[in-house]
């Protein structure tokens, strides 16, 4: 079903003769996709504020907490078999503040401090660090790779960056429980940096594509759905552009691109 608007007018002659009717019937589905793609902005920026204002209301009780536990665990004896929940404890309120960081990343209006960099140094780095913070299970089924060809300059703010390769490489890691491939690739196209982040996991169907990078969107039981938003804000805010190419048992490729130095 098509949604129409539709006017009338009678056609008459000179004399006032009816000689017939014109119909008009205007196509009205642009304009109905627009109002919810902006129906679909207000809820989002809604959301955003009231996570951003519960994120920063649960930042400080969450760091008395960890406080607290340090102190427990400091006052027990090392045999004691308390500890052990002491721990749980502790894990528990690092992966909270995890998820409350993102919030906060992703809500906050951030200024990125953009310096001249080599891509690859980026890269390695932010490689290296993932690796080194990887379950020894998980990446010994995982076949890391880099490659770059030619010198890859940009203007990148290093940290932001990291966190935007990170969040890629968690998201390939994930889709390949059974272990793969997580290739990642750098080379220049005309006047951009491009950085593809592939993997020989899952994939995804069109849905899960198309929805990919909205705030909140996730398939994964323990997901909060930030980590693709926070990539395609701070690509953003590199004048940078990320896309992704994906099929179900295909695999994923991302793509980031930002404008390169001459
Ligand atoms: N490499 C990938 N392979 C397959 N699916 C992916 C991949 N990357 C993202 N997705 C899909 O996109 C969804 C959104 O990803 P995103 O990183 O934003 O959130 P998340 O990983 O679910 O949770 P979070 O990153 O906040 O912990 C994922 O739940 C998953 O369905
Ligand atoms: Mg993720």
């Amino acid at each position: 079903m098509v949604p129409v608007d539709s006017s009338t007018a009678l056609v008459t002659d000179e004399a006032g003769r009816k000689l017939g009717a014109v119909e008009v019937l205007r196509d009205l589905s642009e304009v109905r996709a627009l109002e919810e793609q902006l129906e679909r902005s207000r809820t989002l920026a809604a959301l955003g504020e009231m996570a951003a204002n519960v994120a920063h209301e649960v930042r400080n009780p969450l760091g008395a907490i960890g406080g607290y536990l340090e102190l427990l665990e400091r006052d027990m004896e090392e045999a004691d078999p308390k500890r052990k929940l002491v721990r749980k404890m502790a894990e528990g309120l690092a992966r909270l503040d995890r998820i409350v960081t993102n919030l906060l990343t992703y809500t906050r209006p951030l200024t990125p401090d953009l310096r001249e960099a080599d891509l690859r140094e980026v890269a390695e780095e932010a490689l290296r660090f993932f690796q080194l913070g990887c379950d020894e299970k998980v990446s010994k089924k995982v076949k890391f790779s880099l490659e770059f060809s030619g010198t890859v300059r940009a203007y990148v703010d290093t940290e932001l960056f990291q966190q935007v390769l990170f969040n890629l490489f968690s998201n390939a890691l994930q889709a390949m429980p059974e272990g793969g491939e997580l290739k990642v690739r750098g080379y220049k196209d005309g006047g951009w940096a491009c950085l593809e982040v592939s993997d020989s996991g899952t994939g995804m169907t069109e849905e899960v594509k198309r929805r990919a990078f909205d705030p909140f969107f996730t398939t994964k039981a323990k997901g909060v759905g930030l980590g693709l938003a926070l990539v395609q804000k701070m690509v953003h805010l590199h004048g940078g552009e990320v896309s992704v190419e994906s099929e179900p048992g295909k695999g994923s490729k991302f793509l980031v691109r930002i404008p390169t130095l001459r």
